[in-house]
């Protein structure tokens, strides 16, 4: 898709026939009142619109879509009318329904190009920068397919190729152009992130993980990718990491990207990604329903991949290094046992009580490797608990964190990309959860607050560094008809990184 902003006055595009086999998208009020770019539509095709509006065709209804062809007087061959439902109410949450509708409806269509007024629309809280690059991710959206492992390719006609916005009484402004390469980078950060989760636990392995990150680090010379085997992990003693892929054949992967856009002496955040292939439960198993999902159990590394993706293609100035400990997490002779005692990489001992509880293992031992990356901030992206899904369903991620600021530009981040996240407490109250009779700790800590004490395990290997833990169980994929990776939180993560850019400044 290709996008780009013009100031065109609706009028005297009227008529200058530039937008043959295109659409034009304007908005509609509750009630049936037009925006500006509308207004200027009607009048030009000579209140075609607004009689469509009083026969009652179309309300305004919010993410109600209607197509007209032939408007008198339009060069355009299409009129693309969107609801907006009522003006005072457009909230966020709101508008980008509305955009997932326009999208769906431009896709339908079989329009090549569109010109969308969007900035003579006032959303509460946010700007017309926003306004696009919401725009920007629903085009995205709305033409994902997973089709990499079907015979045939979904053919299914795309054939919406050029987004112009179209500005009435501006110039396009930095702001909108940053923007709108901003939400670009994002969205094809949360496809990649999508097309790793999606693919099936017997093709995205630990071993394609680390292919890909090869690719990546190859694509950008900014990125350089390390990846260390089970043998160099034994040697850095990472006990706790390797109990858990003891039970399968794939062999496990340490996967390092660094990205350097700024001064090496600048000290780099660390994005640490839980990247278990398939999650059985290993002994502890799971039951069988729904047992596929667990290939999204690499979610978070997804994620990973495709914020650091984003910011290569943006070209930020800071360093980020992305950690990705990957593994399967199966049942055999050789997987380790509830009971089994193992030593993490930081001299911690561990009880494995249940070796369901596998994504801490692997991320403890993670978070301390990321030491040798003198952080400035680590952060942990991880499918960890089902626990979380039952405290926040599945709209908000979990956020925990050692420092409230981090927290708060965190919650900030996904607040503006709208892929939120809610603090939740790490108070020491809950640490005895962990206490074991025969080790440091143990792997569970009971049913109560089981999303809580997953992140008090984890704080117990990061206490030297500023340090937040997302927890995205909940919102990593949906299930059922619409079964996917949803791409979260590379936009939380991606906003986050080029709001520290912005602040450094
Ligand atoms: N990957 C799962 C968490 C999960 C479950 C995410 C369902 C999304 C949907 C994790 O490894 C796990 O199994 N956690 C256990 C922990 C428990 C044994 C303390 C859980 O949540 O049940
Ligand atoms: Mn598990
Ligand atoms: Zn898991």
């Amino acid at each position: 898709m290709e996008f780009s902003i013009k100031q065109c006055s609706p009028e005297k595009h009227v008529g200058s026939a530039k937008l043959k086999n295109g659409c034009v998208l304007v908005g509609v009020f509750d009630s049936g009142k037009l925006t500006d770019a509308a207004q200027i539509l009607d009048k030009a095709a000579q209140h075609y619109i607004s009689e469509i509006i009083a026969r009652g065709d179309m309300t305004g209804k919010a993410a109600s879509t209607l197509l007209l062809h032939n408007v008198p007087n339009i060069a355009s061959d299409r009129v693309l009318l969107l609801g907006l439902g009522k003006r005072p109410e457009l909230d966020a949450r709101q508008y980008i329904d509305c955009m997932r509708a326009a999208m769906r409806a431009l896709q339908g269509s079989n329009a090549k190009d569109a010109v969308l007024y969007l900035t003579d629309i006032t959303v509460k809280g946010r700007d017309s920068a926003w306004c696009l690059s919401q725009a920007v991710i629903a085009s995205y959206e709305s033409q994902y397919r997973s089709d990499q492992l079907k015979s045939k390719a979904d053919k299914s006609k795309q054939v919406l190729r050029k987004i112009q916005f179209g500005l009435l009484n501006e110039k396009p402004s930095a702001a909108l152009e940053t923007a709108v390469s901003e939400a670009v980078a994002i969205a094809q950060g949360m496809a990649l992130a999508k097309d790793l989760g999606n693919l099936p636990g017997n093709v995205c392995t630990p071993t394609y993980l680390a292919k890909q990150a090869i690719t990546l680090g190859k694509t950008h010379k900014t990125i350089k990718t390390t990846i260390l085997d089970e043998k160099d992990m034994q040697k850095l003693g990472m006990g706790s990491l390797l109990s858990v892929t003891r039970g399968s054949a794939e062999p496990a992967k340490l996967i390092t990207m660094e990205y350097h856009g700024a001064d090496k002496k600048q000290k780099p955040v660390v994005l640490v990604g839980k990247g278990i292939t398939f999650d059985s439960g290993g002994i502890s198993l799971k039951p069988g329903a729904e047992m596929d999902e667990m290939k999204y159990d690499m979610c978070g590394a997804a994620s990973v991949f495709g914020t650091i993706q984003a910011i290569a293609e943006l070209g930020l100035k800071l360093n980020v290094v992305g950690i990705i400990p990957s593994c399967e997490n199966m049942p055999s002779s050789t997987a380790t046992k509830p009971g089994d005692i193992v030593t993490s990489m930081s001299g911690q001992t561990i009880e494995i009580l249940n070796t369901d509880a596998e994504g801490r293992l692997i991320l403890c031992d993670a978070l301390t490797y990321a030491a040798k990356f003198q952080p400035d901030t680590i952060i942990d992206i991880a499918t960890l608990t089902g626990a979380c899904i039952i405290a926040l369903g599945h709209v908000a991620s979990g956020l925990f964190s050692n420092q409230d600021k981090l927290a708060h530009e965190l919650l900030a981040a996904g607040e503006q990309t709208q892929d939120r996240a809610w603090h939740m407490p790490l108070w020491e109250d809950y640490q005895s959860q962990l206490d074991s009779n025969f080790a440091d700790m143990q792997n569970i800590g009971g049913r109560a607050g089981g999303s809580i004490t997953a992140a008090c395990f984890l704080a117990r290997f990061t206490k030297e560094y500023r340090w937040a833990h997302l927890d995205i169980a909940g919102t990593a994929w949906k299930s059922g008809k619409d079964k996917g990776a949803t791409g979260r939180p590379v936009p939380l993560l991606t906003r986050y990184l080029i709001n520290r850019v912005a602040a450094s400044k």
